[in-house]
């Protein structure tokens, strides 16, 4: 065994051109790992910096930031079956479910949001943040992206007539969350939507390159027959888009509801949409792996919940 090692060391060092004593020596001095080294706690820890005094500013800001830590984990899971060469239905359950119970996380902790902080105090520290929005959030856009084929995230109003050829261009300016930052008489965008596309729309442009067709959607419609008719598959499918499409959002409009409509008076959001209207399921109706669904359950998208 302990042979096996060298003689497996030296083949790496050999094939790097390296010598592998210089690098045995190395091993010897170099500093035992600890876990706050590993895991970077010192730095994670430092990443939080409120804008006004009120405490549960703080509790806003990182409820965020583990969000963004979980759509990162996403992503890493569908990269992982966008770039895999073959891919059985076993490892795409796998994938599916995993990705699910991320979104599972954060659908069900939405509730230490909605319940966590003082009404008062949000819409205080809320005003230092304006015209920054959750809309703004790149990974979010990007789990969209990677999930499903761009048809699917244009605007509804629109998804019946637009050209499925149409230029990525033309398709951008259609996608549903453009409703939220563009008025849509004069077609002027707000300044929160301005300033995400001058910082993320070439970043969106080379992602969904690859995406087109790799995104899970895609993937899924190439996979054999047999596999794609898999039950099993199928469920995983339908509880991932169930979950992201229905159950984030309604948790997120109620968290938006608890916050903004006191008194039955609806306040502006941050990022300045209608959000009554843009965040609910039934109007949005973004549905990510639409052939999975029957007629009826298409129809009835968002309106029993
Ligand atoms: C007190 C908690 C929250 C409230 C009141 C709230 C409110 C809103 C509102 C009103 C919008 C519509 C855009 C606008 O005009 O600003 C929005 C969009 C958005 N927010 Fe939040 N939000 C909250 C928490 C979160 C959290 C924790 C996340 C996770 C990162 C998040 C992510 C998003 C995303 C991704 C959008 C765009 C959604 C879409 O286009 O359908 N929000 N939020």
């Amino acid at each position: 065994m302990e042979n096996n090692i060298n003689d497996h060391l030296q083949e790496k060092y050999n094939k790097l051109g390296q010598d592998l004593d210089t690098h045995l020596e190395g091993l010897l001095h170099s500093k035992p790992i600890n876990y706050w080294d590993y895991i970077h706690t010192d730095t994670l820890l430092n990443l939080q910096i409120p804008r006004t005094d009120l405490p549960d500013e703080m509790v806003f800001i990182m409820y965020h930031q583990v969000n963004e830590l979980l759509f990162k984990m996403i992503l890493h899971e569908i990269e992982q079956v966008a770039k895999a060469e073959s891919v059985d239905a076993t490892m795409f359950i796998t994938k599916v479910m995993r990705i699910s119970r991320y979104f599972d996380m954060l659908t069900s902790s939405f509730t230490i949001m909605k319940d966590g902080m003082d009404i008062e105090q949000y819409n205080k520290f809320r005003k230092t943040l304006t015209p920054a929005s959750g809309f703004q959030s790149a990974q979010y856009r990007k789990i969209e992206f990677a999930s499903t084929e761009l048809i699917n995230l244009i605007d509804n109003r629109f998804r019946e007539t637009i050209d499925r050829n149409t230029t990525y261009e033309h398709a951008f300016e259609h996608l549903y969350w453009q409703a939220a930052g563009k008025d849509y008489r004069t077609g002027k965008k707000s300044y929160t939507l301005t300033i995400f596309e001058e910082k993320y729309k070439d970043e969106f442009i080379r992602f969904t390159e690859f995406y087109n067709t790799h995104n899970l959607w895609t993937k899924f419609k190439a996979l054999p027959k047999d596999v794609k008719e898999n039950k099993d598959l199928i469920d995983a499918m339908r509880h991932y888009d169930y979950t992201v499409n229905i159950k984030w959002v309604m948790a997120h409009y109620n968290t938006a509801n608890h916050y903004l409509n006191i008194g039955g008076k609806t306040a502006e959001a941050t990022g300045g949409s209608e959000w009554v209207k843009y965040m609910h399921p039934k109007y949005q109706r973004r549905i990510f792996f639409p052939d999975l669904w029957t007629e009826k359950e298409l129809q009835e998208w968002g309106t029993d919940v």
